[in-house]
Parts: C-alpha cells; sequence; structure tokens
C-alpha cells in the first residue's frame, strides 16, 4: 500500500517534470499572501504581489477556509469595485486551490461574500517569460489544454500532501 502510494507520487512528478519543460522554464508556485493560509483578510495582497515576479506558466496556490472564503477570477471592473457576481472563473475547490497562469497579461482575484472590501483582492500582472534558449518546439493548442488539465489535477495533489 505504501509502496504504491509512493510509486504514484514519483510517476505523478516525473509527469509533472516533463510538462515543465515544454514550457523552457521552471514555472514557480506562488504562494498567495506567503504562506500556507494565507488569502485571508488580513494579508495586504498588492504589497504581497510587489515583492514577487509572476511569469507564464506559472501558478498560484490558494490556502484558505472554504467554509469562510472562495476565490474567483473576475474582470478589471468587478475587481475594482468588488463585484462578485459575474465573476470569470470560480477557482474554489476545497481550500488548497492552484491556479495556473496561462497568458501573460493581467489577472484579477476577489474573494466574495464581502471579503474583497476588506483587502482580499489580487492583481496579477504576468510577464512573458525572457529566456536566452531557442523557443520550445509545442504541441498543438487542444494538446496544450489537455496537459494543462491533467497538470492541474497533479499540483492540486502535490499541493494537498506537501504544503
Ligand atoms: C497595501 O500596500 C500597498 C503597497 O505597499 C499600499 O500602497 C496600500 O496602501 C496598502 N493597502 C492597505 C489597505 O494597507
Ligand atoms: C466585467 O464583467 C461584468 C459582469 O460579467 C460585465 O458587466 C462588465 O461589462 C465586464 N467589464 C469589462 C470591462 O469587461
Ligand atoms: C465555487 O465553487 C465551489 C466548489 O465547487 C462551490 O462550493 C461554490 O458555491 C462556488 N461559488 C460560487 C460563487 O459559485
Amino acid at each position: 500500500m505504501e509502496v504504491k502510494r509512493k510509486i504514484i507520487l514519483c510517476l505523478l512528478i516525473a509527469i509533472t517534470m516533463g510538462c515543465y519543460r515544454i514550457e523552457g522554464r521552471d514555472p514557480t508556485l506562488h504562494r498567495v499572501g506567503g504562506g500556507r493560509y494565507t488569502w485571508s483578510p488580513k494579508v495586504n495582497f498588492t504589497k504581497w504581489a510587489s515583492h514577487e515576479h509572476f511569469y507564464k506558466g506559472d501558478w498560484l496556490y490558494f490556502g484558505f477556509d472554504k467554509r469562510i472564503y472562495n476565490v474567483l477570477e473576475v474582470n478589471k471592473t468587478n475587481y475594482e469595485n468588488c463585484i462578485d457576481t459575474g465573476f470569470i472563473e470560480n477557482i474554489t475547490r476545497g481550500g488548497r486551490d492552484v491556479f495556473q497562469l496561462l497568458e501573460a497579461r493581467h489577472y484579477y482575484f476577489i474573494c466574495g461574500r464581502g471579503f474583497c472590501s476588506q483587502g482580499m483582492k489580487l492583481l496579477i500582472d504576468v510577464k512573458e517569460p525572457t529566456t536566452t534558449l531557442p523557443p520550445p518546439i509545442l504541441p498543438n493548442k487542444a494538446l496544450l489544454n489537455r496537459l494543462s488539465n491533467t497538470l492541474m489535477l497533479v499540483v492540486t495533489i502535490l499541493a494537498w500532501i506537501f504544503i
């Protein structure tokens, strides 16, 4: 049983590392707010984000109590006005949730249920990685999307095990 679990874990890591190389750079997992359970009203996320560098392919990790908080990707307007309806994507799963930044653009996240106006809002500026390596040979978009879904599952599992 234990050995089986270890083998599965090793396989997952191997798959993850394999996928990483496609991006041409090792993606970083950013723990939002800096800790295990720091998607909370006490944190200044603008300050936190200003000390981080986000590149395409990186991951965000949100740790929180899902009975109280949630994580929603919203557009700029709704981020600025703390509107939690008409969101783009509900990131909330089990409270240790990951999200991959797949594009070089601005991403906006808020917590609903009134917590956004208490400071639970996050703006992420994702940059194109600057690399001197030759551009990686990318598989087609459908395959990439499938891969990204698998990767999300893997990272979620790893987050639950290790963080
Ligand atoms: C959060 O930090 C930023 C940058 O350090 C600062 O400008 C802002 O006033 C802070 N916000 C709050 C609510 O303290
Ligand atoms: C943001 O989303 C809201 C709700 O879906 C929508 O009404 C608004 O027009 C959007 N704003 C922009 C700038 O896309
Ligand atoms: C977001 O998803 C979670 C988990 O699937 C669900 O419990 C919650 O109700 C959803 N929140 C919104 C605002 O849709």
